[in-house]
């Protein structure tokens, strides 16, 4: 949620802020600016709203610069026009800030701090830029005015500050917000995500919260919020250049999509140990095992992962689990149990609803475990344990791959807490999933062409299904929600009858999702509900369970697993909806990806 990158030194500044911002604007798309420096005081500022393609088409790529800010926005205060697109300039124009978060107490130092000043934009930003010109005019540093600044605000950050006296130097700081510092030959990069910059660098340096981090062409040098110094070691990103490609695809999440098969591989092939048994840290199983309960938090696509891992942990495991919704949870906790074990499910690693339930429960001292997709992301730094999802760079805003490696790296994990006895054997069975993924990704066009005879013209749909079948059905009405702005819900196909049965017309979709052969009449006799009252009702289903006149039939799969089979088809529906429909697939209005405000 918003993108941030900074050069300093040899090279082609607006070259390298431009593709940063490009490789970043998955991460918010309503505008985008940058700042260029090359002799004191010759700022050169371009902003544009709308996307990266229209800021490239302004920006004079010959003007000679040796630092610059680039920021892709995701508006928060302020509504996404050129005026509030950052970077944001002081009214002394000396200061050129970049930031990601938001500034809880900006119209507080407004009215307290900077009375008299004449503010151009409706952002929290431009107070911070005001207040650090206003401590300089007083007579401080930059350094000392950004220090001080940094102990007046409240809330998150990440910023990248300019000084026009300076053009050897910038400046970022972090608060809940991810910013690196990227360390190169003859120049350094900061930026939001090491994706932006890999290019140019594989070597980079955390930076925790509240420090500053001051770069010049050759250093880097880390001061806590005191302006002690610190030491730190740089890590190696482990970000393959290639994985950024779509390559032939015309949408990253058709990419992705299609990657979950190797995914699963990937996974089957990471977790065995030599003797061809699943293996996590025994340190992990040891504390999981003495836990009493079990709780999951998360958002979006992720939290309807953490519903198909409770049943897992609870029928193959038998430990009871619950699933939070991050946001709620952060603030308002049920009766956890006696000894409560966390695991935060998050593809990126950054969401701050999730990480400030982490923050709280790291407060109680309880154990925890982070499921990411990205290594040494704060929710990962800050969990006791890490597992890693292994499925490469996830781009589209729409996740995909991120759910059914989720759910993978669940299920082999409750595997290995059950002792690999529940009665199958789970690598077998994820490498039968991978293989039925592949011949559903094989009827792409039967998929297409019923989406384009039933889903082109509806103003709404729904999804049913009953236990996992309607933890699926939520997900893929996320999906097909987020993507195609058609209003789908899921309902647990039981309580339709109890109110929303109420909305269903002539011609309404209702997806039903039949896998579980304890429901499936049940749901089947929903369906005939719908139907007599005029819904276009349309059902997936297992082979097992497969009718006549089914819209389509996955290959039966292990029951408990069925979400990794039957979410591919809703995937598509999803994917195909939005692709007839003429809009933007990989970049759903409204939206971003990595959700890193509360
Ligand atoms: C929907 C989607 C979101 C994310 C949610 C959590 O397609 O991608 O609902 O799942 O914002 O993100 P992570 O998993 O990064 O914490």
């Amino acid at each position: 949620m918003c993108g941030i990158v900074g050069f300093i030194g040899q090279g082609s500044v607006q070259e390298t802020l431009v593709e940063g911002l490009q490789k970043l604007e998955y991460r918010g798309y309503d505008s985008a600016g940058i700042f260029v420096l090359n002799d004191p005081n010759d700022g050169y500022l371009v902003k544009q709203a709308g996307r990266i393609k229209e800021l490239r088409e302004a920006v004079d790529f010959d003007k000679p610069a040796k630092v610059g800010i680039g920021h892709t926005r995701w508006a928060t205060h302020g509504e996404a026009n050129v005026t509030n697109a950052h970077p944001h300039l002081s009214q002394d124009n000396r200061y050129a800030l970049v930031h990601n978060g938001v500034i809880e107490n900006f119209k507080e130092i407004k009215e307290e701090d900077l009375a008299g000043v004449q503010f151009k934009t409706q952002t929290d930003t431009e107070v911070v830029v005001a207040l650090i010109a206003k401590y300089a005019q007083e007579g401080l540093s930059t350094i000392e005015a950004f220090h001080k600044a940094l102990k007046r605000i409240e809330g998150s950050y990440a910023f990248v500050l300019i000084d026009e006296a300076d053009p050897e130097t910038l400046y970022t700081a972090k608060n809940k917000s991810p910013m690196l510092v990227g360390l190169g030959q003859d120049f350094n990069v900061v930026a939001s995500d090491a994706m932006a910059t890999i290019q140019l660098t594989h070597d980079y340096l955390e930076i925790k919260d509240k420090e500053v981090v001051i770069v010049t062409q050759d250093k880097v040098i880390i001061e806590d919020q005191d302006g002690k110094q610190v030491d730190r070691a740089p890590f190696k990103a482990e970000i393959d250049a290639n994985d950024l490609d779509k390559g032939a695809y015309p949408y990253y999440m058709i990419k992705e999509i299609d990657e979950q098969p190797a995914v699963i591989r990937r996974l089957i092939q990471t977790y065995k140990n030599d003797q061809g048994q699943f293996e996590v840290p025994a340190d992990l199983i040891t504390a999981m095992q003495q836990a009493s309960n079990l709780h999951i938090v998360a958002c979006g696509t992720s939290a309807h992962a953490g519903w198909v891992g409770k049943t897992l942990f609870e029928s193959m495991v038998g430990i009871p689990t619950m699933v939070h919704t991050a946001s709620e949870f952060a603030y308002h906790q049920p009766l956890l149990g006696d000894k409560p074990f966390f695991i935060f499910l998050t593809q990126s690693g950054e969401t701050a609803d999730s990480r400030q339930a982490l923050v709280k429960v790291n407060e109680k001292g309880y154990p925890s475990l982070t499921i990411t997709n990205v290594k040494g992301s704060t929710l990962s730094r800050e969990a006791g344990y890490t597992l890693l999802l292994h499925a490469g760079p996830e781009i589209a805003v729409a996740s995909t791959k991120a759910y059914t490696a989720q759910i993978t790296v669940m299920a082999i994990l409750a595997d290995v807490l059950s002792n690999h006895d529940y009665g199958f054997d789970m690598g077998h069975e994820l490498s039968i999933i991978a293989t039925a993924m592949e011949s559903i990704l094989s009827e792409k066009d039967t998929i297409k062409a019923w989406v384009d005879a039933n889903l082109m013209a509806t103003r709404n749909a729904f999804y049913i299904g009953r236990h996992l079948d309607y933890y699926v059905s939520m997900e893929a009405a996320l999906k097909l929600k987020e993507i195609s702005y058609v209003q789908t819900e899921a309902f647990a196909s039981g309580e339709l009858k109890h109110g929303t049965i109420a909305l269903v017309e002539s011609g309404t979709p209702v997806i039903a999702v039949v896998s579980d052969p304890t429901t499936a009449s049940h749901t089947r006799g929903n369906v005939e509900e719908v139907k007599a009252r005029g819904a276009n009702a349309m059902v997936i289903a297992t082979q097992d369970l497969a009718k006549e006149g089914d819209q389509f039939v996955v290959p039966s799969i292990q029951a408990e697993l069925s979400p990794l089979a039957t979410v591919v088809v809703t995937q598509l529906i999803a994917y195909y909806t939005a692709l007839g429909r003429g809009l933007d697939v990989d970049k759903p209005r409204n939206l971003a990806k990595s959700v890193t405000v509360e």
